[in-house]
């Protein structure tokens, strides 16, 4: 019966995959609905870590079916080569395990070109997008242009269309940039064999969803990057091109609201934000530089260190009025141990004004006119990532999470306290 939506609170990397790992044992079908191979996870199989970026996280639990929605887009390659090194390792990737959304759109390696050119042409001013080409495909995808991985069960059409759409990108590559052509002729052989491998993972997205849920089966539909990176609600123009919302799960997979039964909001027990944009409570001096090493904040898929800064609950309140949240997992609070005083935004300020929501939906100019209001709370020093229980918590950590709840409004249902499995409150 129920669909279970989890959503990242901030700007993504807030280790949803950690706690899908913690959902899935009561799950039958994880479902991602947006986003690409922009998105990253690091999971551990026999002993290897394995950073992936298209296959959903509950992949490594046999009983969960693993489907790639509708509303991702796919770089084929790079699903084919996850595949592999998963199937390598001994995991059940078969296509009885893992599914493809027909209606989900393709990314071509002109696609990734023309978001790197477009992030070369916009200078100081760039994005920091992460360069898979997100941006550009769902343009497209706007624009009625793109391939689809339905169009994979006929590898030789589709390889044809593929040189086609390439060569329409290069010409946008040569007129508008100045860069030399990709060939067409390669891609669409290459693209040609990964049709060919993957064809037999495509299914009706949201006829096996809705089937689902109408036999009583439960669904986690995992979201990627975090409501601060949507298309519509987040710091416009410093988004990624997708909805990372709860809503975004219905379009992303095609099923009806009624089947919703919990709303779940993944927030680290700080911020941190990859790529340009406003981050009012980002830390510029050694605290900063602190969370970021004992944090291993660094990017998934770019490598690129992460901005670190304090917990802003104008930020989870807007989470929790966006997405309708029932409860939030709380990640990452063991990364917090050993600084004397930990500051947290409770509200913003402009002109005397003051407002308890993220102020998002005005842009990034209009925000960078709100000043974060701070309450400082006392830290703690001991060690907590072998406490099992919220009892057991230092009184300084209870009151922390205390106070989010209090001012959110919303429980804490999940404390990551270690990069382990087990090392969660729950
Ligand atoms: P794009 O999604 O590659 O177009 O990048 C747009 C913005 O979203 C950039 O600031 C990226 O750093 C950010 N972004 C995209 N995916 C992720 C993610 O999975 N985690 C964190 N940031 C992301």
């Amino acid at each position: 019966m129920p669909a279970i939506i989890l959503v990242g609170t901030q700007w993504g990397d807030e280790g949803k995959g950690r706690v899908v790992d913690w959902l899935a044992r009561d799950i039958n079908i994880v479902a991602r609905f947006n986003g690409g191979d922009n998105a990253g996870h690091t999971v551990v199989a026999q002993g290897h870590k394995l950073g992936l970026h298209l296959v959903p996280s509950g992949i490594l639990h046999p009983h969960v079916v693993c489907l790639i929605g509708a509303g991702v887009v796919v770089n084929p390659q790079q699903l084919v080569a996850e595949i592999d090194r998963l199937a390598a390792l001994g995991v059940d990737v078969s296509p009885a395990r893992l599914k493809l959304s027909a209606a989900a759109h393709i990314i071509l390696p002109t696609h990734r070109a023309l978001d790197g050119a477009r992030e070369a042409a916009r200078g100081g001013d760039a994005i920091g997008t992460t360069r898979r080409g997100i941006g550009p495909v769902y343009a497209d995808k706007a624009a009625r242009i793109n391939l689809r991985a339905g169009d994979m069960a006929d590898p030789e059409s589709f390889s044809e269309r593929v040189a086609e759409v390439v060569s329409l990108h290069n010409r946008r590559l040569e007129e508008e940039y100045g860069l030399p052509p990709l060939p067409p002729a390669q891609i669409a052989a290459e693209y040609c064999a990964c049709a060919r491998r993957l064809s037999s993972h495509l299914v009706d997205g949201s006829a096996l969803v809705g089937e689902a849920l109408a036999a009583g089966q439960t669904i986690l539909c995992e979201g990627a990057q975090g409501l601060l990176l949507d298309l519509d609600h987040g710091t416009y123009p410093y988004v990624t091109s997708s909805s990372t919302i709860a809503g975004g799960a219905l379009t992303g997979l095609g099923f009806g609201p009624r089947y919703v039964s919990r709303v779940i909001g993944v927030a680290k027990a700080y911020t941190t934000r990859v790529g340009a944009g406003p981050f009012p409570t980002e830390i510029f001096d050694e605290t900063g530089e602190r969370i970021r090493q004992v944090g291993g904040e660094y990017g998934t898929t770019t490598g690129r260190p992460r901005r670190c800064g304090w917990l802003d609950l104008a930020i989870l309140r807007y989470a929790a009025r966006v997405n309708g949240l029932d409860e939030f997992a709380l990640t990452k609070l063991d990364v917090l141990s050993g600084l004397k005083r930990i500051k947290v935004a409770v509200a913003y300020e402009r002109a005397g004004v003051r407002t308890e929501y993220f102020p998002a939906e005005f842009g990034a100019r209009a925000l960078s006119e709100w000043r974060p209001v701070y309450e400082e709370l006392p830290g703690w020093e001991e060690e907590i990532s072998r406490v099992r229980s919220r009892a057991e918590l230092p009184a300084a950590a209870r009151d922390y999470i205390a106070l989010i709840e209090e001012q959110v409004g919303i429980p804490v249902t999940f404390i990551g306290v270690g990069p382990e499995r087990d090392q969660a409150i729950t």
